[in-house]
């Protein structure tokens, strides 16, 4: 069995940079999509004040086989590294959420905290689409800055299971520790965090939604949402993956 630290170390050296694949699902698609969000209940524990979520249930054995259908082809496609999808959902956003990485939302169905560790953290894939005006330009900001294994989140738990809060700053690696840059000109993105919030990070890449593409990163670079502009709330689709240890 492998080490919590082990597991870092493999989940780093897979590490790779945000990018973007152009309509990875098509219209048909698209529209599947957001019927099933418009008639799945909610999926209370992991729904809250900002947020209201569905489970689309695509990685249990229960999940609807149209989803796997559709998804765990394009999933398996993206990365050469074996990799399996442990959660995905949708989410409905209604304000946007603070700095974090998507190591703390391991699986949200019930697993211990032993075998969670047993995971290589991966990537995580977020499919927009929609914002309830139909209208602005919502974006996915990516930081420079990265924490691997379980737990980075900052300004609050996102959900009431979201518990871990980083407390040693000293594992972020690339942590500035000084001030945001204000000159920065993605600044405007997400000047409605505070300073206290955005100290210590820098921007790395800033995504637009386009409806239909999908945005891809690895599960350890922290990110937030810019601040809503036009709309009241949006929508996506998410999957996180872990990467499979090598068994040879
Ligand atoms: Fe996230």
């Amino acid at each position: 069995m492998k080490t919590f630290d082990e597991l870092c170390k493999l989940s780093k050296d897979l590490y790779f940079e945000p990018f973007v694949i152009k309509e990875f699902i098509t219209t048909e698609e698209h529209d599947f999509c957001l019927k099933t969000f418009d008639e799945s209940v909610q999926f209370d524990p992991a729904t809250h004040g900002k947020a209201i979520r569905k489970d689309s249930q695509m990685h249990t054995d229960f999940g609807p086989s149209r989803f796997k259908d559709i998804f765990l082809p394009k999933l398996d496609s993206i990365f050469e590294t074996k990799s399996t999808c442990v959660g995905s959902n949708f989410t409905q956003w209604n304000s946007p959420v603070p700095i974090h990485t998507d190591g703390y939302q391991l699986p949200y169905v019930s697993v211990g905290e032993t075998e969670q560790n047993e995971e290589i953290l991966g990537f995580a894939v977020i499919v927009p689409l929609r914002t309830d005006t139909g209208k602005g330009n919502p974006t996915t900001v990516m930081f420079n800055q990265t924490l691997y294994g379980g737990g980075g989140n900052f300004g609050g738990p996102a959900h009431p299971k979201d518990s871990e809060k980083i407390t040693d700053l000293g594992l972020i690696e690339q942590y500035t520790n000084k001030a945001f840059d204000k000159t920065d000109p993605d600044y405007h993105y997400i000047d409605h965090l505070s300073d206290e919030k955005l100290h210590g990070f820098s921007i790395d890449t800033v995504f637009n939604w386009n409806m239909r593409d999908a945005i891809v990163w690895h599960r350890s670079q922290f990110h937030c949402s810019s601040k809503f502009v036009g709309f009241n709330n949006k929508t996506h689709l998410v999957f996180l993956c872990n990467f499979k240890m090598d068994e040879t």
